[in-house]
């Protein structure tokens, strides 16, 4: 195609706001297959087509869309996930494109997600083009909701387009829109291979499936490609775009966008960001590439029936093998016994993939508190990064600690302000900004992650009845006033509950722990002390008292099935405990005590 007939845009939105729909529109209007019918289609046909996953991976589909002035224009729509521990997939995906449509529900208005993508694609010098969608709905205030961009936002949304993907009203506006108002993609056809490495997925039928936008030069089957920063060579064996269906074509050129196989085996040997450039004739300057994502959020994983070890192992590694922003590597609990301590970008993150081993590979899993990287100086000058609470060295030893710290935006309604704020106080934020817009209430903060792993986002959806949005990104490690803080069941540390907290928070958080044991751990022959500590000083406890000699006393003797029935359980029960010194903890007091962190 030729250049100035190429258009590169994506569609940035907050959940739910109709992104998904709009996209289904643009590629029913143009003639493609939606995604939804060919989902659909997949389930009629064959569930091969579906398990080779292009369909939801697929992160572009390539349109043709005749316009007014009767020219045939190729439109690559290249989507975004809205969440943001995928910030770093939104950037990648952005940097392949010249605009974006940005589409902002008329009933609800701008959301922290909107504003969290906007200003990435205004990072990447995008032109904008707002569409106000849902304007069927009868709370739809399209004209509020376009005043509330310009002020919140500060584009102009004079060319913005009225919609709604759900009757169809405005879907050839948007088309026009993308044609007029988004700038076609500059690139130089005679120059050497020069594409950008935007995603990489691995596929069972074609090995590792790389998605690429070609800044300059055309890539070819046949020829031979060198990843620039791996240093890697590749021999292009496929060449294609997506309508979302695969469709191979011979080249992709200039301000294109598609898709090459190169039998790859391992999507961990390409870097996303990575300048793809012809082997033999490579370009001179290597595209400024992208920062390497880091797990943020680490948590222990460990399979409830101690057989499964290997198969966790396995299931992991598979997982790994389309998601190289995840780590995994052996750990070892004497609660838990034998597991993996794991990396996320996320806690969405951690719940997809803890859902996907249960779900997927039908694993039954018991999940340790997730805990932020510490960075710690130590007297002897060494500095060490902690990813384990347990590994932590004696509080003697260590200089300073340093914990990871956001910048939070929240949206809310007016009403829900003031318990808002609270809950970011609580969790030692520092406030920065608080602005009005319509009724609704902007606040920015800065959180000490730790505090927000921690039920952060449970604790603000509750509070505001689901209204309130979040969004955050990371500013760097400050130092702060940590602590480890030790459950102990009988005396005993258990490895598995221990966390660091801040000096003041322990306290509450230490007697919540205990409380919370306290009810999960059956009753003994003897008492059983639950105390949380900080060092070898116990800052909560609560005890367990002894229980009665004959568990089977209250069934007033005479049932005897029903006797029965009740020791049959406590067997059962009995091979689901860990032994703990002499108490036998539930498998269920860890699982339950872990859920809330
Ligand atoms: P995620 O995929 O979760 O990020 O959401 P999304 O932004 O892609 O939203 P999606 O397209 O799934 O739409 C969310 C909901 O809004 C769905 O129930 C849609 O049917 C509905 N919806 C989308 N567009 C419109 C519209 O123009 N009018 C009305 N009334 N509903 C719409």
């Amino acid at each position: 195609a030729s250049l100035s007939q190429i258009r590169n845009f994506s569609i940035i939105a907050h959940i739910d706001h109709g992104k998904s729909t709009l996209a289904d529109r643009l590629i029913q209007q143009t003639g493609g297959l939606t995604a939804r019918e060919m989902s659909e289609q997949v389930l009629d046909n064959m569930d091969i087509e579906k398990e080779r996953g292009i369909t939801i991976k697929s992160q572009t589909v390539r349109l043709d869309y005749t316009a007014s002035d009767g020219k045939v224009y190729v439109l690559n729509l290249m989507d975004t996930p809205g969440h943001v521990d995928f910030a770093y997939e939104v950037s990648r995906s952005l940097a392949a494109c010249e605009g974006a449509l940005l589409v902002v529900d008329a009933a609800q208005g701008v959301e922290a997600q909107t504003l969290a993508n906007v200003y990435q694609s205004i990072e990447h010098d995008h032109i904008i083009v707002p569409v106000i969608n849902k304007v069927d709905l009868p709370a739809a205030e399209p004209e509020r909701v376009k005043a509330q961009i310009e002020d919140v936002i500060g584009i102009s949304t004079d060319d913005a387009v009225m919609t709604s993907a759900k009757t169809g009203l405005g879907i050839g506006d948007v088309l026009e829109a993308i044609v007029k108002f988004i700038p076609p993609p500059k690139g130089d056809f005679d120059a050497p291979l020069k594409a950008m490495l935007v995603d990489s997925w691995y596929d069972p039928y074609l090995g590792v499936v790389i998605l690429v936008r070609v800044i300059d030069g055309k890539l070819v089957k046949g020829q031979e490609i060198m990843m620039m920063a791996a240093g890697t060579k590749h021999l292009v064996d496929r060449v294609g775009v997506f309508r979302p269906k695969i469709e191979v074509i011979d080249a992709l050129g200039p301000g294109e966008i598609g898709f090459i196989t190169a039998q790859i085996k391992e999507v961990a040997q390409t870097n996303v960001g990575d300048t793809i450039t012809d082997a033999k004739k490579p370009t001179a300057h290597a595209l400024p590439g992208f920062k390497e994502v880091q797990p943020v959020v680490f948590c222990g994983l460990f399979p409830v029936d101690a057989a499964e070890f290997e198969k966790l192992r396995d299931s992991l590694g598979r997982l790994r093998l389309n998601d190289a922003s995840f780590s995994f590597e052996t750990e070892s609990s004497a609660a838990l016994g034998f597991g993996f301590r794991c990396g996320f970008l996320g806690l969405l993150h951690l719940e997809i993939i803890q859902e996907r081993l249960t779900r997927e590979y039908d694993l039954d899993l018991i999940t340790t508190a997730p805990s932020v990287v510490y960075k710690m100086l130590l007297r002897d000058g060494r500095e060490i990064e902690l990813h384990n609470p347990s590994d932590m060295p004696d509080p003697s030893t260590i200089e300073l600690i340093e914990e990871p710290w956001i910048e939070a935006t929240i949206f809310t309604p007016d009403e829900y302000l003031g318990s808002i704020l609270k809950l970011c106080q609580d969790r030692r934020g520092i406030q920065k900004n608080l602005t009005y817009v319509g009724g609704r209430a902007q606040i920015t903060y800065e959180l000490p992650l730790n505090e927000v792993v921690f039920d952060f986002y449970d604790r603000l959806k509750s509070i505001s009845r689901g209204y309130a949005s979040f969004d955050y990104h990371q500013i760097g490690h400050r130092e702060g006033d940590l602590v480890k803080m030790s459950i102990m069941v009988n005396a005993e540390p258990v490895d598995a509950l221990s966390m660091i907290v801040h000096r003041g928070a322990a306290e509450a958080r230490g007697r919540h722990m205990c409380e919370r044991m306290k009810d999960l751990i059956p009753r003994h022959l003897f008492k059983i002390p639950i105390q949380a500590a900080i060092g070898g000083k116990v800052i909560a406890r609560e005890t367990i008292a002894a229980m009665r000699k004959d568990v089977t006393a209250k069934c007033y003797g005479g049932d005897i099935s029903r006797k029965k029935k009740l020791l049959d359980k406590q067997k059962e029960g009995k091979k689901r405990m860990r032994q703990y010194g002499s108490v036998d903890i539930p498998q269920e007091a860890f699982i339950a005590a872990l859920r809330m962190g």
